[in-house]
């Protein structure tokens, strides 16, 4: 979200939570209260914790479930139970753009507009919703029906562009059927989405978020299936793969000349010899199992660098039957400041 001076959020970002955006009396009256039994779920959600303070961004979800946003009375109820201020409060809740400053409607729809999506129409998306709900970025329609956000990456480019319905997805869309998704959103209806859970809305999945389920009975909550899901685009590269019948080459422990490949026969080269077939001493043998065994490329660039097979480092290796150093005193250049030998 933008914190431009002047702007909106900047605004609301200057003020901390304590002066969220819309607190206006009508707006404030219109809200359900936090009640008791919404302490009471805080607290539930306190106990999760070894820290009581590690509840805080689940609370906010609460909160968001109750009213639809972070308001003052949801910042305050928060500062109230963890012990924190309601500056520090505001801090986190300001941070997230997941946490909203003025209420929502009942639906949040974002519109991903990064690098992947933008390309195949994603601001057009944004443009043509934009238009029909006569409201612009973090706005919500008069009607209180959508709340319409421009989002970052969403993390589903291979399903580009993608809009998400209170967090659930809508994949592969285009201006029409973006704009047909919010008129049914409008009308009432809730469209399933591409994969993922049912669609609710923005107060139930909020609650979800907070860790409570936000169906109304267990009925209802075994019916919330996910949707059959094909993950098309995410394989379409094994497929391809399948069908020529290309195959990743397969994985050998590094050792020295580790990455390269045979010149001749375009393979890996095999670094890894079963025990007892290798003519190699116990030591070699050994030390090809600690290459095997590292778990981390600077473990297997140690366990590689010690190994018996090992090259000796340039620079290092000494003419045969020379034994110390083949430096002569004095003649090694270096940052002591002596240089070579004086003749
Ligand atoms: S760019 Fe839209 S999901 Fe990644």
């Amino acid at each position: 979200m933008s914190s431009l001076p002047g702007s909106p959020e900047g605004a609301a970002t200057t003020g901390l939570v304590d002066t969220p955006v819309d607190a206006s009396p009508e707006t404030l009256a219109a809200l359900p209260p936090l009640t008791a039994q919404t302490r009471l779920e805080a607290r539930e959600i306190m106990a999760r914790y070894p820290q009581p303070r590690s509840a805080l961004l689940p609370m906010l979800h609460l909160v968001q479930s109750v009213q639809g946003y972070v308001s003052p009375e949801g910042v305050t109820l928060c500062a109230e139970e963890l012990g924190l201020t309601k500056a520090e409060v505001g801090a986190v809740a300001t941070f997230y753009t997941m946490y909203k400053r003025r209420p929502t409607g009942r639906h949040l729809v974002s519109v991903c507009t990064n690098t992947l999506c933008n390309v195949l129409g994603g601001q057009r998306i944004m443009d043509a919703l934009s238009a029909d709900l006569g409201v612009h970025h973090d706005e919500t329609a008069a009607d209180g029906s959508i709340t319409l956000e421009h989002a970052e990456c969403l993390a589903a480019c291979d399903y580009a562009p993608v809009v998400t319905v209170d967090y659930e997805f809508y994949d592969q869309q285009d201006v029409e059927s973006a704009r047909d998704l919010v008129a049914a959103l409008r009308r009432g209806e809730k469209p399933h989405p591409t994969r993922g859970a049912p669609l609710s809305d923005f107060r139930g999945v909020s609650r979800q978020l907070a860790g409570f389920s936000q169906w109304a009975d267990a009925d209802a909550e075994a019916a919330a299936v996910d949707a059959p899901w094909s993950a098309g685009p995410t394989l379409i590269g094994v497929h391809l793969a399948a069908e020529r019948g290309e195959a990743a080459p397969p994985m050998t422990a590094p050792g020295p000349g580790a990455g390269t490949q045979d010149a001749d026969a375009g393979e890996a080269r095999e670094t890894v010899r079963p025990s007892g077939r290798t003519g190699q001493s116990p030591g070699e043998e050994a030390a090809d199992a600690r290459v095997a065994a590292a778990d981390t490329p600077a473990e297997k660039a140690g366990a590689a660098g010690s190994h018996p097979d090992a090259p000796e480092p340039a620079g290092r290796r000494l003419p045969d039957g020379v034994t110390g150093t083949d430096t002569p005193a004095g003649s090694e250049p270096g940052t002591s400041g002596q240089g070579p030998g004086k003749a």
